[in-house]
């Protein structure tokens, strides 16, 4: 056991150290490393150890494509911050990352697993999200939200039981809940969905918050796991208008715009499907562009994830990715990933998928 953690770290301690010119104080670092695992069974990185093992993490992340930002993320600090304290990171992160629509790729890191603890734990899967109820007429909001809403409410919280209810924070450890809060609804950024030409489009009522934060994986550096790390980039428009408004078991509004476009759903071949999922991306962006809430284009995503590969090349690092992930899901052959080969081997310092608490 504390012969792997450390030779993880010693993986972890050369890469980092190579990579910031430090490459003269790998040995001495790593002697302590040895001695502080010896003692207690783990280690504690520096912060430039942390800040650097996040960003790299990001960098080794196979299935996004906005890793040419990688070395620009803002790592905020939270190990030490007591189970009172968490909620109130959280709030501060929302508010950082969203810095009023600017947005700033963020991470928060709270304390790792600890061999004398039990695992910190975020029960929601992002900061921001609407809530999802089975109702008689189906369901209303986000259907990957339901049984956390549940969680939710058995801890006292009520939502209002529209679409677009926002869930509170939760916390607690991997076998229970030990606080959550209400979100105040302005921290969201939500951005109301409208059309350039089509003003029948903001009578839908569409919304969607601003800013996506991941905070359910786990971050692994130089074998210690951060359990509670939420991280958020910008959104990419079609994660928006191709999946959580489109998808037919999300909120499956494609059939309702091709209605108002007067368009024939009676037979597949007229395209209906296609030519409002075009039409609801271009009210993504349009309407995130008027609101000043950051967002990529699917087109300029893959330019700029072009740019990361020509740069990875440059460093003469071995570039991982995960087709079926980078490729987006409106018109992937118009982008240069479809007609590439990735090779989809994960490197260990990264962000992992952990089994949910609840
Ligand atoms: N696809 C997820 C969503 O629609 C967000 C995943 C992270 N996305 C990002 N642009 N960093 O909510």
């Amino acid at each position: 056991m504390e012969s792997t953690v450390f030779n993880k770290a010693e993986e972890f301690i050369t890469l980092c150290y190579e990579e910031l010119g430090k490459v003269d104080q790998i040995s001495s670092r790593l002697n302590d490393i040895k001695i502080e695992i010896e003692e207690s069974g783990t280690y504690v990185h520096t912060f430039e150890e942390l800040e650097h093992g996040a960003r790299v993490a990001w960098r080794n992340s196979n299935r996004c494509i906005g890793r040419l930002f990688w070395s620009t993320l803002q790592v905020i600090d939270e190990r030490t911050a007591e189970e009172g304290d968490i909620l109130d990171a959280l709030e501060r992160h929302v508010k950082l990352a969203g810095n009023q629509g600017k947005i700033r790729p963020t991470i928060t890191i709270f304390r790792p697993s600890h061999p004398e603890k039990e695992d910190l734990r975020i029960w929601n899967h992002q900061l921001l999200r609407y809530a999802g109820y089975n109702t008689k007429e189906g369901v209303m909001g986000d259907s990957t939200s339901i049984e956390f809403t549940k969680v939710c409410e058995s801890l006292g919280w009520t939502g209002d039981r529209t679409d677009y209810d926002l869930l509170p924070f939760v916390v607690g450890t991997d076998k229970e809940p030990s606080a959550w809060r209400e979100i105040p609804t302005s921290l969201a950024l939500e951005v109301p969905i409208s059309h350039p030409e089509f003003p029948w489009f903001e009578d839908l009522g569409l919304k969607w918050y601003g800013v996506p934060i991941i905070s359910d994986m786990k971050l692994e550096i130089g074998g210690i796991h951060y359990t509670a790390a939420p991280f958020n980039g910008w959104y990419m428009e079609t994660e928006i208008g191709a999946r959580n408004l489109a998808d037919e078991d999300r909120y499956n509004l494609l059939p309702k715009i091709a209605s108002c476009m007067g368009l024939d759903t009676s037979k597949q071949w007229t395209l209906w499907k296609d030519k409002s999922l075009v039409e609801l991306n271009i009210a993504v962006l349009h309407s995130f562009k008027e609101a000043g809430v950051s967002i990529v284009d699917h087109h300029t995503a893959a330019q700029q994830f072009r740019k990361f590969e020509q740069n990875e090349q440059k460093e003469k690092r071995e570039l991982t990715g995960d087709w079926a992930w980078l490729i987006p899901p409106v018109s992937p052959a118009v982008t240069h990933i479809f007609h590439k080969e990735y090779n989809n081997s994960w490197k260990s310092t990264n962000y992992f998928y952990q089994k949910r608490p609840f």
